[in-house]
């Protein structure tokens, strides 16, 4: 519905983090088809997105975007076709400025026109970027490209992928469903990756760019903290961390690895239905960091029906052993979306990770936390 097009957080597949430009329809009809026997659709992905690099270098006569005729040979809409008909829906990405980032054809003056194609292709999803915008200002681009969509006749999400320099998280309601809050991620969990002119952003760097904005996060109106990279080349602990925060934060999921050939770790962390079922959680308020001392953290995500999620988080190259009397704290976030008094009220601990009951909140919380290790758990008052 107009207006209702990502009530919970939207989870899909998107080809960037591992296939940059080199894509083409044989590859990906073949992820598709993971898509769905590996278990990702069942687990409620969604959309297929095609990322930057589906075109050709050069508008048409008419100014229309050209599919890349060697990489989708048979058209674009076909290829929709073919996502469409395995119960998925299907995304495409294009950028504000005159180039995309990756010197294809942008949007900038066409906004209408590339709508009105995305439609007719069956597209479900736009992500669009900021790259090449010269003095372009931000909130106006986006405004004219959703505009745009609205009039194209679909229904199409709007993922806005402008970094966060120009505070979206103020301003995107009502323009976008989704908008990114940092630069781009890369598969490390806590070192930034230098190229120069710019800098790769590791998991915690990422996270630690959500805590003051968790309050703006909501339904239809999602921070964007990157796609992920689990399966991309991190530790199992390291994925299992970055997949529970991305779900903490109620971010959108967006799988980025290679469908193909998953690990049975990496697809069971993409595919934990509890894990999941946080993240999607109707009421989409993102976790607050209520503890912070030395490495560790500890998050919490206000659930319905006043059920809440806890992720211990040991940040350390080393093991770390965890003590926490639940009945000597309080907590809460800013916006008043989380009140939780654990000396009044007692819950009983799941730990969404190993599908075990832990006991309550009466006894204290003792773990040793591997280094790069979360526990997350789902409280249930007891
Ligand atoms: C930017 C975006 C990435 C990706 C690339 C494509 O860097 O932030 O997510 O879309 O462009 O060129």
């Amino acid at each position: 519905k107009a207006g209702n097009l990502a009530p919970t957080p939207p989870m899909g597949w998107n080809t960037w983090n591992t296939f940059q430009t080199k894509i083409d329809e044989p590859l990906l009809k073949g992820m598709v088809d993971a898509y769905v026997s590996s278990g990702m659709r069942d687990a409620g992905y969604q959309y297929f997105v095609l990322d930057d690099g589906w075109m050709t270098m050069e508008r048409d006569k008419n100014g229309d975007l050209v599919p890349d005729p060697k990489k989708f040979p048979n058209g674009m809409k076909a290829f929709a076709d073919y996502v469409h008909s395995k119960g998925l829906k299907f995304g495409i990405y294009n950028c504000a400025g005159n180039k995309t980032c990756a010197g294809y054809p942008g949007s900038r003056g066409h906004e209408y026109q590339d709508a009105r194609l995305y439609a007719s292709f069956g597209v479900d999803f736009l992500k669009y970027d900021w790259c090449n915008t010269d003095s372009l200002n931000a909130r106006e681009a986006y405004i004219t490209m959703s505009q745009a969509l609205k009039a194209s006749g679909r229904f199409i999400v709007f993922s806005l992928c402008e970094w966060g320099n120009h505070q979206p998280w103020l301003w995107a309601g009502g323009v976008g469903e989704l908008y990114r809050t940092t630069g781009d991620i890369t598969a490390s969990f806590d070192k930034n990756k230098n190229y120069g002119s710019w800098s790769a952003l590791s998991v915690m760097s990422i996270v630690d760019k959500q805590v003051n904005i968790a309050k703006y996060n909501g339904p239809n109106h999602w921070n964007d903290p990157d796609m992920l990279e689990v399966g991309n080349g991190m530790s199992f602990n390291e994925d299992k961390a970055h997949f529970s925060l991305w779900c903490m934060l109620a971010a959108p999921l967006a799988a980025g690895n290679d469908l193909r050939h998953m690990s049975p770790q990496t697809q069971s962390i993409l595919t934990n239905k509890e894990a999941i079922a946080i993240d999607q959680d109707v009421l989409g308020i993102a976790a607050t960091r209520v503890y912070q001392v030395d490495s560790l953290e500890i998050w919490a995500k206000p659930l319905a029906n006043n059920e809440v999620a806890i992720c211990f988080l040991n940040r350390s190259a080393v093991a770390k052993d965890v003590v926490y009397k639940w009945q000597e704290h309080a907590i809460s976030n800013e916006a008043g979306k989380l009140s939780v008094d654990f000396a009044k009220t007692t819950y009983k601990l799941h730990d969404v990770w190993t599908k075990k009951d832990i006991g309550t909140t009466k006894k204290e919380f003792k773990q040793t936390l591997a280094a790069h290790s979360v526990v997350m758990l789902r409280l249930v008052k007891f």
